[in-house]
């Protein structure tokens, strides 16, 4: 095919909303984070995107580092038991941290990770997120930021991926049904 876009089948959210909303959460961001010593983590790979965006309009200074966690278990959802394939540099001592994802789906990846964060001495732990699927939790995760909340559908872009493809969408939409081979 060739063309990114011909594998979609609906813009759930385009650019122009995307940087919208990037916009009031980084306002929101910089008030709340105002003379703290900030730590960005953003989750390997699909927050790369967000992080990017979102730190560019901050009007704060803050340190970013980077965690690479990975579900294992069963199949590809996931299970809730969570390995770190790359840890942190940063020693979380005193340290406020804002976690930062691109998606929350069941919530086990975050909340597996928050508690394990919160158990290296930091100052607080709060989470920044772009995307939120309500009706896919399976765990409460107590997040501070939600660029949106949206149907429990497959969806790629702006870092999610489908077989680690589409996370240079611009946008984030939803996948035509031939493209999993159905
Ligand atoms: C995706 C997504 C979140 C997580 C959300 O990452 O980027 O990190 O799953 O799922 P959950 O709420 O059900 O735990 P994935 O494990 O696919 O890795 P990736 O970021 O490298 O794509
Ligand atoms: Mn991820
Ligand atoms: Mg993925």
């Amino acid at each position: 095919n060739g063309s990114l876009d011909n594998d979609i089948e609906h813009v759930l959210l385009s650019t122009d909303q995307i940087n919208a909303r990037l916009d009031e959460i980084a306002a929101d961001i910089s008030r709340d984070y105002a003379d703290k010593d900030v730590l960005v983590v953003g989750v390997l790979k699909g927050a790369v995107m967000v992080v990017a965006d979102l730190t560019r309009r901050l009007t704060i200074p803050v340190s970013m580092d980077w965690m690479a966690v990975s579900s294992y278990g069963s199949g590809t959802k996931s299970s809730g038991v969570v390995r770190i394939l790359k840890d942190l540099d940063a020693d979380l001592h005193g340290r406020h941290v804002l976690v930062v994802e691109d998606i929350i789906d069941s919530g086990l990846t975050l909340s597996w990770l928050v508690a394990n964060l919160r158990s290296r001495g930091p100052e607080s732990v709060e989470i920044a997120t772009m995307l939120r699927k309500p009706d896919a939790a399976k765990v409460e995760v107590d997040v501070r930021y939600v660029g949106f909340d949206i149907p429990n559908e497959f969806v790629v872009g702006y870092g999610l991926d489908y077989a680690e493809q589409y996370r240079n969408l611009p946008y984030v939409g939803t996948l035509k049904p031939e493209v999993y081979g159905g």
